[in-house]
């Protein structure tokens, strides 16, 4: 549990998120009775092993083991945080968090957040003040309005700038390290990192300042320099200028990814709102799902040269995995020597913009680069061809969009697809097959062991409630007040908290654990199939369970005070207690 978001919120936004819709946005789902089925994004499969139950707001995996709730989904699927997934959760139900205040964590960081507010807000004051740093940006081509909206700011000559105006105390030089904008040398000193650098300050989805990129005014390497990973500054899921995005824009009907800030700046200068720059790093997953959260239409815009061509190519490898029916990724090549913003300099909005209609589908980079270098006359090099395309094509979630790449490779190698599918799924089935053998011994040792070990009422309990938490309304806590075997601790704790909570369902017990280590035991018990039969009962089930372990604990508690006299004496209170138990046997 967070600490910085109230728990009454998450648990009542636990209760109403439906997790069908949250999972159907982003896989696709089959109905299947009450319940939904889905290829299982987190493994590699073609069959539809993963259920999702909307009633217990949880899914789970029959054939790889994944289950969770919506939260856990985000979580896992679109590599968020804890919190991130509560926000996520919230903003698509389009309510406010009330975030609680004074939480220590929060409030270390909101010093740090407060700090590089004042640090961009002094920076931007610095290029006022500085005619070679305005003239730079004027020779560039952007106006004061884009340089604003961008909080574009200077960093002048020296060394003990922001050490003079924001390090004096310890602890503030502590958070200027932190952030890395001051860098510690010998005898306990510092100094400023960024020094005549144009500041272009990156802001996290919320808009907070969260880093920079600064570049040089003159001819000193390196031309770029970025705050270091920081607590706040993660480049790998950072793009700079998606914040400043969708503040321009009410709907974002696409995004092109570019590689630059200028790039970024310098199309918006010309009317272009929607470019964002992964900052020097290749286009992480943590992008993707940022990127197709927001839009379908992907456009990957690079320089014209060959690091450029690089990039492309790695962004490609990278979002294999993303690829989904409706979502469209474009590769657009400008001429050598050009970037977005020498391009549209040269040019215009219109003509940048239909370079992007005329961007290279996915698919068909793909195969041009595949087929590029190979003579697919020969045989060998049709083998090869395969030999390559094996590995990509693998990671493409199945559906449409990889059958007609499938199709589309066939026709330029001359192969019929299904041969072409064939070669390359014969390795893929290959390991699967090693793999499955591997799953099937585990799965027998499994049998043997449950089969040992039967399934211990208290399980059976824990199961019952997770898969039915309003028989815990009426169960009666006092049958397992004493128990002390393993699993009792929990039992009690859920039916007291279905007992304060009476409409909590399945996801928000569940999520009330997640912090502990029982949490995992939890979900692996909800996800458990039970009878469907119209005799079955909960209620008397959960009833009988809880009889049982009454019974079991007067057993092995008799049996306890019984040992003990042999040694010694009883109190007077063992005494009594050992007649009430023999007694209520009886009844
Ligand atoms: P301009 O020369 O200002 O137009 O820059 P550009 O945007 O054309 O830069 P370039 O294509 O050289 O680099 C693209 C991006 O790569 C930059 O925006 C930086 O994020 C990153 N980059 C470029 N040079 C460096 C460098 O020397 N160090 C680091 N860390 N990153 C760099
Ligand atoms: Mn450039």
């Amino acid at each position: 549990m967070s600490g910085l978001i109230p728990q009454h919120f998450i648990d009542d936004l636990i209760a109403r998120v439906d997790i069908v819709e949250v999972m159907g946005n982003r896989i696709q789902l089959k109905k299947a009775g009450k319940e939904f089925k889905s290829v299982c994004p987190f493994h590699d499969d073609s069959n539809p092993s993963l259920t999702i139950s909307p009633v217990k707001g949880f899914y789970h995996c029959f054939s790889c083991g994944a289950h969770g709730t919506a939260v856990g989904f985000l979580m896992n699927y679109e590599h968020l945080s804890f919190v991130e997934a509560i926000e996520s959760l919230a903003s698509n139900l389009g309510i406010e968090i009330p975030y609680e205040k004074n939480q220590q964590p929060i409030k270390k960081n909101n010093n740090l957040f407060d700090l590089l507010e004042r640090i961009q807000a002094h920076y931007q004051l610095e290029l006022k003040n500085d005619e070679p740093a305005i003239e730079y940006l004027k020779n560039r081509g952007i106006t004061g309005k884009i340089a604003k909206r961008f909080n574009v700011g200077y960093a002048p000559s020296g060394w003990r700038n922001i050490m003079d105006s924001f390090g004096k105390s310890s602890t503030e030089i502590e958070k200027l390290t932190t952030l890395g904008l001051v860098i510690p040398k010998d005898n306990n000193n510092h100094y400023d990192r960024f020094r005549e650098r144009i500041m272009f300050p990156i802001r996290d989805n919320r808009g907070r300042f969260i880093g920079f990129g600064g570049r040089i005014l003159n001819q000193d390497q390196p031309k770029y320099l970025n705050s270091p990973e920081t607590p706040l500054f993660h480049k790998g899921r950072e793009l700079y200028g998606l914040y400043e995005c969708q503040q321009a824009l009410r709907k974002i009907e696409r995004l092109v990814v570019v590689e630059g800030y200028m790039d970024v700046i310098s199309l918006a200068q010309h009317g272009i709102d929607y470019a964002v720059a992964s900052m020097g790093t290749a286009t992480t997953d943590d992008h993707f799902n940022r990127l197709f959260r927001l839009t379908d239409y992907i456009y990957f815009c690079f320089d014209g040269d060959q690091a450029g061509l690089d990039a492309a190519w790695r962004a490609l490898n990278n979002a294999l995995k993303h690829i989904r029916e409706g979502r469209q990724i474009k590769f657009v090549f400008l001429p050598e020597n050009d970037d977005p913003d020498t391009f549209i300099k040269k040019n215009s909005a219109a003509i940048f913009e239909k370079e992007l209609d005329n961007g290279k589908d996915l698919s068909d980079f793909l195969i041009d680069k595949l087929t590029k270098d190979i003579d697919i006359k020969s045989i060998d090099g049709r083998a090869r061809l395969a030999e390559q395309a094996k590995p990509l094509i693998s990671v493409i979630p199945e559906g449409i969009f990889k059958e007609l790449i499938i199709d589309k490779l066939s026709q330029s190698v001359g192969l019929s697809s299904k041969k072409l599918t064939s070669l390359i799924t014969e390795h893929k089935n290959k390991s699967l097959k090693i793999a499955a053998e591997q799953k099937q011994r585990i799965f027998n040792q499994k049998i043997i062991k449950n089969k040992k070990e039967k399934t211990s009422i208290t399980k059976k309990a824990i199961t019952l409630i997770l898969n039915y938490p309003s028989i815990g309304r009426e169960a009666k806590l006092n049958l397992i007040e004493k128990n002390n075997e393993p699993g009792t601790e929990i039992l009690r704790k859920l039916i007291q908290t279905i007992q304060k909570k009476p409409d909590i369902n399945t996801a928000g017990l569940i999520e009330f654990w997640r912090n502990d280590s029982e949490g995992k035991f939890l979900g692996q018990l909800a996800s458990k199939e039970l009878p469907k039969n119209d005799e079955f009962n909960a209620q008397a089930e959960m009833n009988d369970c809880l009889i049982q372990l009454n019974k079991s604990y007067i057993k092995t508690r008799i049996t306890s005070l019984i040992d003990k006299q042999r040694n010694e004496d009883l109190s007077s209170d063992e005494r009594k207690e050992l007649n009430e138990l023999i007694n209520s046997r009886k009844s």
